[in-house]
């Protein structure tokens, strides 16, 4: 099925009623204020750039102050349950921020608003909330909420579906160094377990020619390192017709000029591909850092999961993309008490990390999700043994991770001075190619540049370097 575009016409006409918005707010004694909260994945974190980028265009300036914004915006993850309930709690709470405030404007978006019996939830417990619109609205995010400023009453807006692809809609980054750029939307992998694919919609690719002209701005504008999104990059460009996929994409961004580094999420085992590894060895520009979640090192479970992999396959690919870059930094996804799963199982994955040793984990404990297959299926062991299996887990990855980062002393990696730091000793920091975190000192005005620098010192979490003086 072909992928559906809005026409520019549709996001032109939302930048008309930004403008309009604009002028009354210019009208106000003082510039109003917006505060955008973000829950969940870089996928969040990007859409949360535009709903900036909108607010800007509509004369808002930012603050963390939530007694200070007119405009509050929620932008919710659905993954689990635990960052659900935190944004249920800071949501209920802002009652007594509005009290004080009446005039403010309280918006809840992202993937909760996709979830079964979640907006009525909020239309009949949060009725401080005055706007609801889920990740297919949020392109109409202007026209929603003039709609609110000059009505005054609620507005709800969550057509679902699969979605459809808007370009054109203005961006606020944090910063110019760094760059998130969605290269598709969506997931068509149904794991058991997962809610993403029915609250994100079909997978659905923006065309290359519009990635292209994002990643040239972003390097003309001084951008550094810009990292490729999407739930499943490896499944780029399927609908978009003959020989466009992610490796021939890696390899047009590559292209282009400037100094600058690549990074990408995710990847889905079953399409990572010796083409991506080969790409990935051949071009400078790609980072040496995979991330490629595995879930679960046990093949009834992966199958339980519809995972469509085999621990076996899981370790023959590692072994392939080895083969091709020894040093490349490997990070995974890992769930523990999946249901049914035994302890004996769970075993299995305590083989699997020690035997790829990755250099980070995210560990999470399972947590159902309400429409998903998996949340149907009976436990077999209790929250406590779940815990155990867990911290089981937590505690063999730090001694792979500190082990590895022993590793990295006395090395030297060329790394991109990212940042000034808090910690006075170690005034800035800084990622090696791979992104791991270096803590050093030197002048601040290298920020944004590439250096040298050799490892010092490790800890599980983080490395201390020093420069080296360029030759
Ligand atoms: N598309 C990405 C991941 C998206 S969600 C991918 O496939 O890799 C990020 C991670 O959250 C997943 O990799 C998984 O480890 C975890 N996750 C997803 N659903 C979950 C659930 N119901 N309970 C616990 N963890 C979950
Ligand atoms: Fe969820 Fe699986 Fe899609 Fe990742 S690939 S978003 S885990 S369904
Ligand atoms: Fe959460 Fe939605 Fe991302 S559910 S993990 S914010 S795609």
């Amino acid at each position: 099925m072909a992928t559906a575009r809005l026409t520019s016409e549709e996001i032109d006409r939302q930048m008309a009623i930004c403008a309009q918005i604009a002028e009354g707010n210019a009208a106000r004694p003082s510039q109003p204020l917006a505060l955008v909260d973000t829950y969940g994945c870089q996928q969040n974190e990007a859409d949360s750039e535009r709903l900036r980028g909108y607010l800007r265009e509509m004369g808002y300036a930012f603050t963390q102050d939530e007694a200070l914004a007119d405009v509050i915006v929620v932008n919710t993850c659905a993954v689990r349950g635990h960052a659900e309930d935190r944004v249920l709690g800071n949501v209920g709470a802002l009652v007594h921020t509005k009290r004080k405030k009446p005039g403010q404007i309280i918006a809840l978006c992202g993937c909760m608003m996709g979830e079964p019996g979640m907006v009525e939830k909020i239309r009949d417990s949060y009725r401080h909330v005055d706007l609801v619109f889920d990740p297919h609205a949020l392109w109409k995010f202007p026209e929603l909420l003039q709609r609110v400023i000059t009505r005054r009453g609620r507005v709800f807006d969550t057509p679902g579906g699969d979605g459809a692809i808007a370009e054109g809609v203005p961006v606020a980054r944090q910063g110019t160094l760094k760059a998130w750029v969605s290269v598709m939307y969506g997931c068509n992998n149904f794991c058991s377990y997962c809610i993403v694919p029915y609250v994100r919609g079909r997978e659905r690719s923006r065309r290359p020619e519009d990635i292209l002209a994002e990643v040239k701005e972003l390097v003309a504008a001084g951008c550094r390192d810009i990292t490729l999104l999407g739930q499943n990059v490896n499944s780029y460009g399927k609908d978009l017709g003959e020989g466009v996929d992610f490796p021939w994409l890696l390899e047009r961004v590559c292209a282009v000029e400037g100094e600058f580094l690549v990074r990408f999420m995710t990847s889905h085992p079953k399409d990572a591909s010796d083409r991506l590894f080969q790409v990935m060895a051949r071009e400078p520009k790609i980072a040496h850092h995979l991330h490629l979640p595995f879930q679960c090192g046990n093949d009834r479970v992966l199958a339980a999961m519809n995972r469509r992999y085999t621990a076996a396959g899981y370790l023959e690919l590692v072994r392939r993309l080895r083969a091709y870059i020894p040093d490349i930094v490997l990070t995974s996804d890992v769930i523990v008490g999946f249901p049914g799963e035994t302890t004996a199982e769970f075993e299995d994955t305590l083989r699997l990390i020690e035997e790829v040793r990755f250099d980070a984990l995210f560990t999470f404990i399972y947590s159902p999700r309400e429409g998903t297959p998996a949340a149907k299926l009976p436990d077999v062991l209790t929250a406590e043994e779940k815990q155990a299996n867990f911290q089981r887990l937590v505690d063999a990855q730090n001694a792979i991770s500190h082990a590895i980062h022993q590793g990295y002393i006395g090395r030297t990696f060329r790394c991109l001075i990212d940042g000034v730091g808090k910690d006075s000793r170690n005034n800035l920091t800084a990622r090696t190619n791979s992104g791991r975190l270096v803590h050093l000192s030197g002048p601040e005005d290298l920020v944004g540049q590439f250096r040298d620098v050799t490892i010092t010192d490790a800890t599980t979490w983080a490395l201390f370097g020093r420069l080296e003086e360029e030759g």
